[in-house]
């Protein structure tokens, strides 16, 4: 493909499943990779740390993944001031050689996918072909910013001026970045925002989801080994409460990269605001009340087929799935047969083996939550389908059925739902308008899917439907880097767009230089 700026550009092609040796090569590199994996703060000089947490596996809490030491306050305090020391060097670096080792960690990355991918499926949960995937998006981040950055911060623009006068536009770093990143895309997300902060030439404080921590480190310490210098790139476990607290109220801190909760993302825009300090940039990308409308023009198999993968895939977990499908009444008892007996084929268990559709959920909030929705919507809405789970695969890890119920309106969800749980709106042929209303007074703004093969139906809902990524005939999850840059507005998140010719500049200063000649 070629990017928006006209360069050619390949994505990451992950794994061929019709190759035999290749799955045979993969699996034994997933088998001989059982952990136990470890992790520390890697913040060089610091000379304590904070309590060891043990890792479980979703799948199973009956076996240990490993251990992680969290950092303590004085940790977090070397961290800073270590990132300060170090940033200048960095970003006076010439862009090009930040991107060759972005560059080379992609290559290191794809060539030990096989850890990768047993820490993906056994410490965050994720299914065989999620775990393939993150993989290949991360590789993909790095080589997008690599080449972003050189695009970008490669050359001053020389600007126009009067005679005898030189005027230039340089993009620097904006000092020390801090990256906040989720359990959900413990690789690809983490990796992203890290990858993006160097490439602009930042110093980066990566604190990962407390779920996934293991999985942030291997990650980090690939970053040193293809070229970061250890002072450039920390890595700082540990919860929110603490580690993220501490760094986010830090003056010292220039700009947050943050992928979570709305909720969280507003604590740390206010605990940033709260500074007396230069005001700090924030990336934050937040959650969704995603939105799929189908018509009565659309071919019931394409929908069912798209909702299905949308809103159940990766258990549901994704910030981009579908919680609603607003199908067109005429259609609508076909769809919710079709969906129903869907459903019914899916198959919920281990997500190290390739038959798994959907895994566990990634701890037991999290199912706390999904089950307590669960009662609510047992007594409030019709159930279409439940998948059932077999308790011998089941039993013993943080899984929840997969379910579809219909409900009478958006206003019986009060907020979002992160998992497996799909609901239905009916709509009459002259509701359109009020459906795309009711989407936009979630005030989320992420993704939408539309199933119409009619035009005019199309151009209205993308026209007036307030989204970051809508998606026609297909599903709405999956963006791929360069090619669908992913994003959304308003309580979605701030933008720009990860995965986009623009998000680099946000993590950048500009200076201009005029000299009189
Ligand atoms: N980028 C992911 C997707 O498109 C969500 O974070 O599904």
């Amino acid at each position: 493909p070629v990017n928006l700026y006209g360069e050619l550009r390949k994505n990451s092609m992950g794994v061929n499943f019709s190759n035999d040796n290749e799955l045979k090569a993969l699996a034994e590199a997933i088998q001989s990779k059982n952990g136990p994996w470890t992790a520390e703060p890697l913040v060089p000089g610091a000379k304590s740390a904070g309590a060891t947490v043990s890792v479980t596996n979703p799948a199973d809490r009956r076996q240990s993944v490993g251990s992680y030491v969290a950092a303590d306050s004085a940790t977090v305090e070397k961290a800073l001031a270590n990132a300060v020391a170090a940033q200048h060097s960095w970003d006076r670096l010439p862009a090009a050689s930040r991107a060759a080792i972005l560059e080379h960690a992609a290559e290191l990355l794809e060539a030990r996918r096989g850890e990768f991918i047993a820490l993906c499926v056994r410490e965050a949960g994720k299914s065989l072909p999620d775990s393939i995937a993150e993989i290949r998006e991360a590789a993909d981040f790095l080589r997008y910013y690599a080449t972003m950055a050189r695009r970008l911060f490669g050359h001053p623009e020389q600007l126009p001026g009067p005679t005898g006068e030189s005027n230039q536009l340089f993009l620097n770093g904006r000092g020390v970045f801090v990256c906040i990143s989720p359990w959900n895309f413990p690789l690809a997300i983490f990796l992203g925002q890290v990858s993006a902060a160097l490439a602009a030439g930042n110093a980066v404080i990566a604190k990962p989801a407390e779920q996934t921590s293991l999985i942030g480190y291997a990650a980090v310490k690939l970053l040193h080994e293809a070229g970061v210098p250890a002072e450039v790139l920390q890595y700082l476990p540990g919860d929110g409460a603490t580690v993220g607290a501490a760094l986010t109220r830090d003056p010292r801190v220039a700009g947050v990269a943050f992928t979570g909760s709305t909720e969280t993302a507003w604590a740390i825009n206010r605990a940033l605001a709260a500074r007396n300090a230069p005001i700090a940039a924030l990336i934050a990308e937040t959650g969704g009340q995603n939105a799929m409308i189908a018509d009565s023009s659309a071919l019931p198999e394409q929908i069912v087929k798209d909702v299905i993968s949308s809103a159940f895939q990766s258990a549901g977990q994704r910030c981009s799935a579908a919680r609603v499908l607003f199908v067109q009444e005429d259609i609508a008892d076909k769809v919710c047969d079709m969906l129903a007996g869907a459903m019914a084929e899916l198959k919920v268990g281990d997500p190290g083996q390739l038959s798994t559709d959907v895994g566990p959920v990634i701890d037991e909030d999290a199912k706390k939550i999904l089950v307590d929705h669960a009662a609510r919507m047992e007594k409030e809405a019709k159930k279409i389908g439940e998948v059932k789970l077999d308790a011998a695969n089941t039993g013993n890890g943080t899984f929840f059925a997969p379910r579809a119920y219909e409900i009478p309106g958006l206003s019986t969800l009060t907020r979002e739902i992160f998992g497996p749980v799909l609901h239905v709106i009916r709509w009459k042929a002259d509701e359109l308008p009020k459906v795309v209303e009711s989407i936009n007074a979630t005030g989320y703004g992420l993704t939408l899917g539309i199933h119409s093969r009619i035009n005019d139906t199309v151009d209205y809902i993308q026209g007036h439907a307030r989204v970051g990524n809508c998606y026609v005939n297909r599903n709405q999850i999956g963006a791929v880097v360069g090619v669908q840059p992913f994003g959304g507005e308003a309580l979605s998140g701030t933008g720009p767009k990860a995965g986009g010719p623009h998000y680099l500049l946000r993590f950048a200063g500009e200076r201009t230089l005029t000299i009189n000649t």
